[in-house]
């Protein structure tokens, strides 16, 4: 793994410079590979790097979109991370449906709609089931209680590693969430981190000891390259070679 932490005067340098990262990743994956996997994360500090992604002279027909973590509410609920990016990017740019991956908010339990999406994923990678596909770009937030995806702090998707796709809960409001082991084999994970109130939780993610089911952002660590973009308000406490 190699691992970069990368800091901007405020949001919007952020999020420009995510969108050129974002860019030359999916571009150099499909000059490589004739394709680009992304997975996004949802939240609300990507929201304008998907706005910007919808001006962008992608191959579109070459990109596919899967999601990290999702609410288990339909797609039409306010709180949607595919409903939301579908809004602001996805519907405005000309990608094929078919590329178009959503986790599935729809069965009965939750638990049967991660097992739907982890045979889903499997197949659209072409590989056979226990395989890991490599995703060639995985994007995450932080939560200031140091959570990544849905992998919240002392919770059992943190410690499920026989899986792709776990369920988890936040506030009573089921999840669905890559595995550790999914997102730790990803060629590239940014994350885009803003905020003061993500001040608490970098600090003990970057300490050099410290207890990953506190802070499970800990535990993300790729075979390929660690990326992470913090606006000045994030990452002030964090002693970065500026
Ligand atoms: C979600 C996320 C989650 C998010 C963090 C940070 O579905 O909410 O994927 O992990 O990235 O909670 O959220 P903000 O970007 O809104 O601070």
């Amino acid at each position: 793994m190699t691992q970069e932490v990368l800091l901007y005067p405020d949001r919007q340098a952020l999020v420009e410079a995510a969108l050129a990262l974002v860019v030359e990743r999916i571009l150099t994956a499909v000059n490589e590979r004739q394709t680009c996997t992304i997975a996004l994360s949802g939240g609300s500090t990507p929201q304008p790097l998907y706005a910007a992604l919808a001006h962008a002279d992608l191959p579109w027909q070459q990109i596919q979109i899967f999601w990290g973590d999702e609410r288990y509410v339909p797609a039409t609920h306010p709180d949607s991370n595919y409903g939301m990016t579908k809004r602001v990017w996805l519907d405005l740019v000309p990608i094929p449906a078919a590329n178009i991956h959503p986790m599935p908010t729809d069965f009965a339990q939750p638990q049967l709609a991660a097992e739907d999406y982890e045979r889903q994923i499997v197949a659209d990678f072409g590989l056979e089931a226990g395989s890991i596909p490599i995703f060639d770009i995985i994007l995450l937030g932080m939560g200031d209680d140091g959570h990544t995806a849905s992998l919240f702090p002392h919770t059992a998707a943190l410690s499920v590693v026989d899986r792709l796709i776990t369920t988890g809960d936040k506030d009573g409001q089921p999840r669905l969430t890559f595995t550790f082991p999914l997102i730790n084999t990803a060629h590239s994970v940014i994350f885009l981190i803003s905020g003061m109130s993500k001040q608490p939780a970098l600090a003990e993610i970057f300490a050099p000891t410290g207890d990953a089911a506190a802070y499970p952002a800990r535990g993300v660590k790729p075979q390929g390259e660690l990326l992470w973009l913090l606006d000045a308000d994030a990452g002030a406490k964090l002693a970065i070679d500026k």
